[in-house]
């Protein structure tokens, strides 16, 4: 009896342990907690895996896949069976702020989800399944992606999804502060590890849902508070878990803890023993952010080499304009055309350099006409205003035989004047040719230069509405066109020293052997001392010889003037004619320039003849008078007076002016 006794003790004994150790095990079946998944016994499927430090990948980036998990062992749950999950979770999107699909919190009746769709399906259900009945399937959605299919309301919200994907209910992601007044709204999407409580009230048939940032308390106000009838959707025996799914463009889906309770309180997570999200991210943001400053300096760079170069282009393309040139504004070349005109004042275009700068040839690009260009230093801005008014007057003058001036331009430091291009270039250096037996001008277009320059000084003489002095006549400033016609050129040029030389100049402006004596004196130039080079111009066209090359005759160096009145003493004039024209001159108007050039180049200023005058005896409308008998007396003894010595012009003579003379004025046009 006693024995039996003991037995059913043991038996009783065995009985209480048993029906404790179910006891046990239901309430393991009732509550877990995961503080990270280390070593968890969990159904996996898809791109799921478990890192070595317990952090659960649900989705990588590869597109279009899904990935899933599951507690392995079924739930009882019913429509008024109260239960509570809560977990922490993390999305890394491959394109910032553009990744896919999203992650749910599945309640499902089957945990093979093989044919269910990744994308937008959230690897969930499919287009013939979704919202069916039959599915079983409760879900919170954490959507990244706004699909008007399914009626989400934007890309970054949480939802609750009853059999399908068109949400019960649903709002943007955010959670409210302590007062449950405002909400502050969270990027899904951020990186950041943010927590979810889902809370179901059975009695209430109540389904809140509650979002907020990691280690931030459980928010009093849930994001999503919606009553729901779970009765049809919850059958005797459910699975609990997550999906998550990617599309076109991805998110990693990482899971770092889960908790579940069905007896009231849930546990809390202990943060700490939470595993750590990966860094690589934060790596790619690095390189991220590398290339954006490396893109950001090149950018810089670029804005400044670009800045740079428009800098030293405008200030290459310079001018100077003051607002008293607005009514020249026609008469007015831009520096930036005649660049182009030029090729950049190329050397290869450089026509000729002299006293006053170089000339260039060049093509306009507007309007394609030929141009010469003349750039002449000048550093002075006072008096610019009455020389602009000048060269813009000059433009007025129209002659046949003065060049045309069609505009300037100014820039700092220079002055550009624009003229007709004379194809035949200039008439010393026909006139001069060295190693040429013949000359290339005959008589007859000699005396048709003679007379055009002799015209043309008398219109700026006598003929235009004021007196233009020329002062600087000689062979070199005579340009002849295409038809070997004369064009008298730099006409009003010397001005430009007049203002803004350096004052201890003395202003004397021209080419030493065309000076008359008293400018040096008087530094005042007359329509005289324009008639006296005029003189000397005759002279070097009829004899072919330059006025200052002294001519080793008998030993002696004499001038040109001195040798032709020599010459015309003996009676022997026509022998100073020029050899290169091999004789075939007319006598009578050899003779006439000749003697011409005397009387022009006398050294009294009063004996010289008006430019009307001159004009009037070239073309014989009047008779030349005889050079009179006492010219070389008067001569030497001028010069004695003016010089201190007789004869020819002292050497020093060009070392004691000014640095405006145009020694080697020499302009070629055409080559
Ligand atoms: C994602 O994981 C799978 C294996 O789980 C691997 O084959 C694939 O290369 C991974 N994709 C990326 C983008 O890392
Ligand atoms: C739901 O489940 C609870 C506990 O398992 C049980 O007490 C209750 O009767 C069930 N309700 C229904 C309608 O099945
Ligand atoms: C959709 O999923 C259901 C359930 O898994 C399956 O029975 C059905 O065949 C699937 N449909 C398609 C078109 O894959
Ligand atoms: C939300 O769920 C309730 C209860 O199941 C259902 O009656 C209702 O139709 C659902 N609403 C939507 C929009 O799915
Ligand atoms: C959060 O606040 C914004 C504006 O303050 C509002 O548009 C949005 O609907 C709010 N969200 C929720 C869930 O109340
Ligand atoms: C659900 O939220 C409401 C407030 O919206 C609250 O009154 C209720 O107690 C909450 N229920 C649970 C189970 O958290
Ligand atoms: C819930 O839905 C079921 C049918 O699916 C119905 O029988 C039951 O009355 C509903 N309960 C409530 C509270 O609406
Ligand atoms: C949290 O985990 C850490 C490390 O495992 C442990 O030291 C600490 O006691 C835990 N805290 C609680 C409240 O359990």
């Amino acid at each position: 009896m006693f024995l039996s006794f003991m037995a059913e003790a043991r038996l009783l004994q065995s009985v209480l342990i048993l029906f404790l150790f179910v006891v046990v095990v239901a309430q393991d079946e009732t509550q877990f907690i995961y503080n990270g998944f280390r070593g968890a016994n969990l159904h996996l499927d898809g791109l799921a895996n478990i890192q070595p430090n317990g952090l659960l990948v649900l989705t990588n980036t590869s597109k279009q896949l899904s990935g899933h998990v599951f507690y392995p062992k079924p739930f009882k749950l019913n429509a008024t069976q109260s239960f509570s999950t809560s977990f922490v979770f993390s999305m890394y999107p491959d394109v910032e702020a553009h990744g896919g699909h999203g992650l749910a919190f599945v309640i499902s009746s089957s945990m093979n989800f093989e044919l269910a769709v990744p994308a937008e399906f959230l690897g969930l259900f499919n287009l013939s399944n979704n919202g069916l009945a039959s599915n079983h399937v409760f879900a919170v959605e954490l959507d990244t992606i706004q699909n008007a299919v399914f009626g989400d309301i934007d890309g970054n919200h949480v939802g609750i999804d009853i059999n399908g994907l068109m949400s019960n209910d649903s709002a943007s992601a955010a959670y409210y502060d302590a007062e449950g007044r405002t909400n502050r709204s969270l990027q899904l999407t951020s990186r950041e590890a943010m927590q979810v409580w889902i809370d179901y009230d059975g009695d209430e048939r109540l389904m809140n849902v509650t979002l907020a940032p990691l280690r931030h308390p459980k928010p009093a106000r849930p994001l999503l508070s919606t009553h729901l009838n779970l009765s049809a959707v919850f059958l005797d025996s459910m699975y609990v878990g997550f999906s998550a799914a990617t599309g076109l463009t991805a998110n990693e889906h990482y899971l770092l803890g889960w908790s579940w309770s069905q007896i009231g309180q849930l546990p809390g997570f202990n943060f700490s023993e939470l595993p750590s999200l990966p860094k690589i991210r934060t790596q790619k943001r690095w390189l991220e952010i590398v290339f954006i400053v490396l893109l950001v300096v090149f950018v810089l760079l670029l804005v400044i080499i670009l800045a740079v170069v428009c800098a030293i282009r405008r200030k290459m393309f310079e001018e100077v304009k003051e607002p008293w040139e607005q009514e020249y504004a026609s008469h007015r070349f831009s520096f930036k055309d005649l660049y182009v005109a030029t090729k950049g004042f190329k050397d290869s275009e450089l026509l000729g350099s002299g006293g006053f700068g170089k000339v260039y040839k060049g093509v306009l690009p507007s309007t394609e006409t030929q141009v010469a260009i003349k750039r002449v230093a000048h550093d002075s801005r006072q008096g610019m205003r009455e020389f602009v008014s000048e060269i813009v007057s000059m433009r007025r003058l129209r002659h046949r035989n003065l060049i045309q001036l069609l505009g300037y331009c100014r820039r700092n430091g220079e002055l550009l004047l624009v003229y007709d291009y004379m194809p035949n270039g200039s008439l010393d250096k026909i006139l001069f040719q060295k190693n040429e037996s013949k000359s290339d001008l005959s008589w007859p277009q000699r005396m048709n230069i003679i007379k055009g320059v002799a015209s043309a000084l008398l219109y700026l003489h006598e003929e235009w509405e004021q007196v233009v002095l020329h002062r600087d006549v000689k062979a070199s400033n005579v340009l002849l066109d295409a038809d070997m016609n004369a064009k008298l050129g730099d006409f009003g040029l010397a001005r430009l020293y007049d203002h803004g030389s350096n004052p201890r100049s003395t202003n004397i402006v021209g080419t030493v052997g065309y000076l008359a004596p008293e400018i040096s004196l008087t530094g005042k130039p007359t329509p005289a001392t324009d008639v006296f080079a005029f003189g000397i111009f005759l002279l070097e066209v009829a004899c072919g010889v330059q006025p200052f090359r002294l001519l080793n005759f008998a030993e002696e160096d004499i001038v040109l003037v001195d040798w032709v009145f020599d010459c015309w003493k003996k009676g022997a004039i026509l022998e100073t004619s020029d050899p290169k024209l091999g004789g075939s001159y007319v006598s009578d108007e050899m003779e006439l320039v000749l003697k011409l050039g005397l009387h022009c180049s006398h050294c009294k200023p009063e004996a010289r003849p008006s430019m009307r005058q001159a004009v009037q005896f070239l073309h014989r409308d009047a008779v030349l008078p005889d050079v009179p008998s006492d010219y070389y007396l008067e001569r030497n003894g001028l010069l004695d007076k003016y010089w201190g010595t007789s004869g020819s012009y002292p050497s020093s003579f060009q070392v004691s002016t000014n640095s405006f003379f145009s020694v080697n004025s020499v302009i070629r046009h055409g080559r």
